[in-house]
């Protein structure tokens, strides 16, 4: 697998040389590999938005570099406009970015200052809005007139139009119902499969990055301590718990049911993982 993203001694200090310094993140060392879905994860504060904020030349690292395709994104600081159409940003809370006079043109924004005319931008908003699960008939709609969720769609809407060779997404389930965050993730993970690009998901919530990452990152107090595959990461509960964090519900549950002395594997991450485990050994207990 070839790397798209390469993070080399990157660091970043809010503030610095005043009172008010702040170290955000300290010297993260890891590769990212085209078509991966990241996840990452941490306690508030930990410097999750800052990290990603630096992927795309948002924020630009006191220390340390960003490699994308194996060349410093701030080689030439003028032209880092072209690295934010290749890593497409979703904010947290990106429904407050909305500002256009219909939904369409608003997604349409980054795709139009990327330089998609005619038919090409038309087909890339339309398409964008499937993926984010915007009805066509909001196209034509205010902003304004839709409901926190659809906002929300239409904002990712607006990143994936743009085509971006990787998708950050940083906290994009955060305020919505359980319903809503169900359907927002599952069209993330759609997108991801029919795209086949890298998608990183900051996220809090431990049962969806369980159920949809290749990867974690697990960054505690402005440091990297973890980047492995998912079910690694969740086998860690002591290390989770000591940085606050917890394994999902349903991992724990079957950790339980290995202590008691029932035969069942490590790492189960998601209900439906546990359920193609236990129903044949409820079976045979039947029988
Ligand atoms: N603009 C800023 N100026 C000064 N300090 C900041 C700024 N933004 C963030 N920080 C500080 O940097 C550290 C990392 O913040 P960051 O927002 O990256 O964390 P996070 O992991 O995204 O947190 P959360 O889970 O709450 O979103 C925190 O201590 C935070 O208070
Ligand atoms: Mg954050």
């Amino acid at each position: 697998m070839s790397c798209i993203l390469e993070l080399k001694n990157l660091g970043f200090t809010y503030g610095k040389d005043t009172p008010f310094e702040k170290r955000a993140v300290n010297n993260v060392n890891l590769k990212i590999n085209k078509g991966e879905f990241i996840g990452i994860i941490g306690h508030t504060g930990s410097g999750k938005s800052t990290l990603v904020q630096m992927l795309n030349g948002l924020i630009r690292p006191t220390d340390g570099q960003v490699l994308l395709d194996g060349r410093n994104i701030w080689e030439e600081p003028k032209k880092i406009r072209n690295v934010r159409f290749r890593v497409g940003m979703v904010f947290q809370y990106p429904e407050y970015q909305l500002f256009e006079e219909t939904v369409y043109r608003d997604i349409a924004f980054g795709a139009v200052n990327k330089g998609l005319t005619g038919d090409e931008l038309d087909k890339a908003v339309r398409k964008a809005a499937e993926f984010a699960g915007v009805k066509e008939s909001h196209l034509e709609k205010s902003p304004f007139d839709l409901s926190g969720g659809e906002k929300r769609r239409a904002a990712i809407a607006g990143v994936i139009a743009m085509d971006p060779d990787v998708l950050v997404l940083d906290e994009p389930t955060a305020g919505l119902d359980p319903m809503g965050r169900e359907i927002l993730l599952s069209q993330i993970v759609n997108y991801h499969k029919m795209r086949g690009n890298t998608v990183i998901l900051v996220s809090h919530t431990m049962e969806d990055i369980a159920r949809v990452a290749d990867k974690i990152i697990v960054m505690n107090k402005s440091e990297l301590v973890a980047f492995e595959e998912t079910k690694s990461v969740f086998a860690r509960g002591d290390m989770l718990s000591k940085i606050g964090l917890q394994v999902p519900q349903i991992t724990n549950i079957m950790q339980d049911l290995k202590q008691k002395g029932f035969d069942v594997p490590d790492g189960v991450l998601t209900v439906d993982e546990a359920l193609s485990v236990l129903t044949p050994m409820l079976k045979k207990e039947g029988a």
